[in-house]
């Protein structure tokens, strides 16, 4: 067992299901802590955790000469919900009047670095306009998904009508807080054979339940295992900067787990999970005890199972290696892309300048037609083939033909026979509980894991959540969703770690996708339309 990234450009297509106010007051997560932090022992009982065992977090305001202190207006120069950026010399704040008061936070969203005064003010709290992840106007706390970090809270005064800003000149620059987290404190960490936390997973569920439960006091041991052969990752990226390199990637630097007591076991896949002695097995053997268990595997991509399925250069993309072995072949060679879902049309408008030709076959007749329904598809469509796209539509590979060994053609159904160096194989995925079989944990017919609202499966201590799960969609009659988005795994991730302490917290957001293509942004907020009823391929995602 083993970055940063150019923003995207201006959004030009911009499609948005909102809620009635009413209903999203009741769906919008709140993710602030609730009553004292706790830690867990490793007995399943809670204790108060004493504040020596946080790492201290960056004081906003430090001595005077680490301080920038400004009036920046008048107190008429805002209305209420009014939002504006301002320059202290060493950065900008976001100024923010809400209900006659005053308040100054980071004005980039520490997700992608958007501009918040570009975003919504709503009932305390601002939304960011690129991916909606939500901040508190009175803390600067994160407090819905996606991202990790929260804003920086400055002080304001008022005096003699006008306007003072104090902010420390660290913070303006960062422009990201990381919340207070809890160190861990277990003698046995990192040398036993037994963790108080075990989170098979380390996507985005996986990671935001370790972060979650330090962020709440929990001060116990947390594994965290994964098949990557890197730390965490921004796994959304893989598909729209297939050049980026995995430490381009990375959601925390190594020195965040140290810190924090994280421990990542990379390269490390677990085979079977013995509920009842509470136990996992790992592929070489290994065995590992565990009090508290959250399956957050994540799904499988499905492959072609044509002739011909096994020749060189046809890939799926799951992990940056995939990604970037995909763009070196393509350059100045012919791609083609199998399925027209939002991962594979990412790759093709990705690879229409680095490839001599991409092409894009898919059975339906329209790309997204299912999701957005058949004008913006075709809206859609259009654009990709002024960026010299072919598309195969209403049709799909029966054969992949090689010359020694390499991938040489892609064979249609419809006879048609289209030269490729590289192939990328964007069809959908599955569940990844295969290893959960011959468990107890129950599974549904297509392999998804059902969870109740608090990320719980059927057996005690046991949570999932992620791409892998389905789970009851309040919106939806409480119907079991599967819901397989960045931002909801995060979501679902948090519920699993308030729940593992106890803390009775249901799941309670709206669901969010975006993509990107040729600079532009697509965003979509609300439920799956055709109903959401089952669970979701990735493609529909
Ligand atoms: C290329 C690509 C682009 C995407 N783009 C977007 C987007 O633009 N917007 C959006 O909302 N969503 C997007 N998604 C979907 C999004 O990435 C997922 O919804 C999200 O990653 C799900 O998080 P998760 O934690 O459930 O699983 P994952 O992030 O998939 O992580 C699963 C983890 O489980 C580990 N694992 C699996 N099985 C085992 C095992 N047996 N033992 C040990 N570890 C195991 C894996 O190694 C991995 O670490 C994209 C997905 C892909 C693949
Ligand atoms: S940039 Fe704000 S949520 Fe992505």
């Amino acid at each position: 067992m083993g970055g940063c990234f150019s923003k995207p450009k201006p959004v030009e297509l911009k499609i948005e299901v909102v809620l009635p106010e009413k209903e999203r007051g009741k769906e919008e997560l709140s993710a602030s802590g609730k009553g004292s932090p706790r830690a867990y022992q490793g007995n399943g009982t809670a204790r108060h955790f004493h504040t020596e065992e946080r790492l201290p977090a960056p004081h906003p305001y430090p001595g005077a000469q680490d301080c920038v202190e400004a009036a920046i207006c008048h107190v008429k120069d805002l209305e209420n919900g009014q939002m504006r950026e301002v320059e202290l010399g060493w950065g900008k704040v976001l100024l923010v009047k809400d209900n006659g008061e005053f308040h100054a936070l980071g004005h980039k969203c520490p997700h992608y670095g958007a501009p918040l005064v570009k975003g919504v003010l709503s009932r305390g709290r601002v939304r960011c306009p690129w991916h909606g992840a939500c901040f508190n106007i009175g803390t600067g706390d994160l407090e819905d998904f996606p991202g990790l970090d929260s804003l920086h809270k400055f002080q304001v005064k008022i005096e003699k009508e006008k306007v003072y800003v104090r902010a420390s000149k660290q913070a303006l620059q960062l422009q990201r807080r990381t919340k207070v987290m809890a160190k861990c404190i277990s003698p046995s960490a990192g040398h036993s054979s037994s963790t108080n936390v075990l989170i098979v997973g380390a996507g985005a569920a996986g990671l935001v339940c370790a972060e979650t439960l330090r962020q709440e006091g929990f001060s116990d041991r947390i594994v965290l295992c994964t098949l990557d052969r890197h730390l965490p990752y921004d796994r959304p990226k893989l598909s729209k900067s297939l050049d980026a390199q995995p430490e381009q990637l990375a959601l925390r630097p190594k020195e965040f787990f140290r810190a924090y007591g994280i421990e990542v076991l990379t390269e490390a896949q677990v085979v079977t999970v013995d509920v009842r002695n509470k136990k996992v097995v790992f592929k070489d053997g290994f065995k590992l005890e565990y009090s508290k268990l959250l399956l957050a595997p994540g799904s499988s991509p499905k492959m072609l199972s044509c002739k011909g399925k096994e020749v060189e250069n046809v890939f799926t993309i799951r992990t940056p290696e995939d990604a970037n072995r995909v763009v070196r072949l393509a350059r100045g060679r012919n791609a083609v892309v199998v399925g027209a879902g939002f991962l594979g049309m990412e790759v093709a408008a990705y690879l229409t300048e680095k490839a001599h030709s991409v092409s894009v076959v898919e059975l339906e007749e329209t790309p997204f037609r299912r999701f957005l329904g058949e004008r913006v598809g075709r809206a859609l469509m259009k654009m990709f083939e002024n960026n010299r796209v072919k598309f195969y539509m209403q049709t799909e590979v029966s054969e992949l033909r090689a010359q020694e060994g390499k991938l040489k053609e892609v064979v249609l159904k419809s006879s048609k026979v289209v030269r490729a160096d590289v192939c990328v194989v964007g069809i959908g995925a599955v569940p990844a509980t295969g290893f959960l079989r011959q468990s107890s944990i129950n599974l549904d017919s297509r392999g998804f894991i059902p969870v109740n609202k608090m990320m719980q499966t059927n057996v005690p201590g046991v949570f999932a959540a992620g791409d892998a799960v389905t789970f009851p969609l309040a919106w939806r009659n409480n119907r079991k969703v599967n819901i397989p988005h960045w931002q909801m795994a995060h979501a679902q991730g948090r519920v699993a770690a308030q729940n593992m302490l106890a803390q009775e917290a249901e799941i309670s957001t709206v669901p969010y996708l975006w993509t990107a293509m040729f600079g532009r942004s697509l965003r979509y907020a609300g439920p799956v339309p055709g109903g959401c009823a089952g669970p979701r391929s990735q493609e529909e995602r």
